[in-house]
């Protein structure tokens, strides 16, 4: 009978039966008798115990000179493991080297960061980054299935574009033919002429900043969901934010529970956040409450890490803070109804220090507003008039948000850096691998 070839995560349908399994040697240790052989293959980790007096001799001699990250097929057959969390290992029968490595770079001892994220290429494969970005991937397909079922479509926004929605210090400027073009802060403004022409929309793909800031929550090259509604308000769109956010949550508890083990990370804690509704509290009111906590803020500044940490730390849920001073947002968002100083927006801040995973608000629909809004910003109106059609042809209350799947992805795992949450991480300072 042929020998099945299976993947690591399915041993557990085999116990018992001689499979094979292409992967790679992580790590091996054993004596002149033993070799335990710690493999890997992209679904899981286990190990391949090799026996010599179990195995013909070239086998175990094979199996003794193997080095880390050897790509290979191993055969054998299946046994619970009690001892390892996995479960499972494989008694080894026999081991075919497919592709040699010498000297890995990434050994077993410690290393520094900076060196693990010079060797990034090979650093995915090791359990960390393999657990965070499994679970960025149940993230990004939790998002389709959720927009999906809501009703939305994907509208895909250009990344090339003339316009600097999100402020002007923080573009990357770049040359179009002889014009100046800048990579996408945010596909918003798309967004919102999706909306007009779909109802509901979202874009998902990468935004740039030049931030000049080296802090934990900040990449130069990120990803963000941001979806648009038309005929709807603030409200509904928060409710909206809300649902999203336990949705993820609750697919990554179901999905990814090996990875959330790896990590460390508290399923419990994480299951908490999804209680809905999240908290609401007024911008003022946030200030009053860091001012009685011996914060030194006032009334017309944007909050810190510190006081982000500090404000969702104190509800023990993300909490949206609403309706921030008018002068430290976008030019796009709501004006208030009884109020000039603050705009109809919400940021979702998350717990542990995750800072603000959402952006988001109402749109102003009025198109002289805007106009002078634009001017305001200093921005110039040549690049803003197909913007400002939205509001002259049938303009209608609309509300979007902004996600940072990073940001999103560091809340999930657990994880104190923003750059174990990409693949490939961009920031000041790093731009190879
Ligand atoms: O708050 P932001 O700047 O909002 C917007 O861009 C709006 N146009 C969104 C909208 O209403 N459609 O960014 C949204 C989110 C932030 O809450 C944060 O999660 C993430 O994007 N983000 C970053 N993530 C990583 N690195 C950066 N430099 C980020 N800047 C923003
Ligand atoms: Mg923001």
């Amino acid at each position: 009978t042929e020998i099945p070839t299976i993947q690591i995560i399915d041993a557990k349908d085999y116990v018992g039966q001689t499979v094979r399994i292409g992967g790679w040697l992580r790590q091996k240790r054993g004596s002149g008798k033993i070799a335990f052989l710690q493999l890997r293959d992209g679904t899981a980790f286990f190990q391949g115990v090799v026996v010599k007096a179990d195995v013909p001799e070239n086998v175990f001699e094979t199996a003794k000179e193997l080095k880390q990250e050897t790509s290979l097929y191993v055969t054998g057959e299946i046994h619970e493991d009690s001892r390892s969390s996995f479960g499972y290992e494989m008694a080894v029968s026999d081991v075919q080297v497919i592709g040699a490595s010498q000297d890995y770079p990434i050994t077993p001892k410690e290393h520094g960061t900076e060196f693990l994220f010079d060797e990034r290429h090979l650093y995915l494969r090791h359990i960390k980054p393999f657990a965070t970005l499994k679970i960025r991937n149940t993230l990004i397909a939790a998002t389709y299935e959720f927009f999906n079922q809501e009703g939305f479509i994907k509208l895909d926004a250009p990344l090339l574009t003339g316009s600097a929605p999100e402020g002007t210090t923080e573009l990357f400027e770049t040359d179009y033919f002889g014009q100046s073009a800048f990579l996408s802060q945010t596909g918003q403004l798309y967004a919102e002429a999706g909306a007009m022409a779909f109802g509901k929309v979202f874009t998902f793909g990468p935004a740039f900043r030049a931030e000049k800031s080296k802090t934990r929550r900040h990449l130069t090259e990120f990803w963000m969901i941001e979806p648009e509604m038309a005929f709807m308000d603030q409200e509904a769109s928060l409710a909206l934010q809300e649902r999203y956010i336990a949705f993820l949550i609750n697919k990554v508890l179901e999905q990814n529970d090996q990875e959330l083990d790896l990590l460390k990370r508290d399923k419990d804690l994480l299951r908490s956040y999804t209680q809905l509704p999240f908290p609401r509290v007024s911008y003022d009111d946030a200030i009053k409450l860091l001012q009685d906590n011996n914060f030194d803020v006032q009334w017309g500044v944007d909050f810190g890490s510190p006081e982000e940490t500090f404000l969702a730390n104190h509800f023990s849920s993300p909490v949206f803070i609403t309706n921030y001073p008018k002068k430290i947002k976008a030019f796009y968002m709501k004006r208030h109804p009884s109020r000039d100083d603050v705009v109809i927006c919400a940021d979702l801040l998350a717990p542990e220090g995750y800072g603000e995973i959402i952006g988001g608000s109402e749109r102003d629909t009025d198109y002289d507003y805007l106009k002078a809004r634009i001017e305001e910003e200093g921005l110039s109106l040549d690049e803003y008039n197909w913007y400002l059609d939205l509001r002259k042809y049938g303009s209608v209350p609309h509300s979007g948000f902004g996600l940072g799947l990073e940001r999103m992805v560091t809340f999930v795992t657990g994880e104190d850096h923003i750059r174990e949450a990409i693949p490939f991480p961009r920031m000041m300072h790093r731009i190879r691998p």
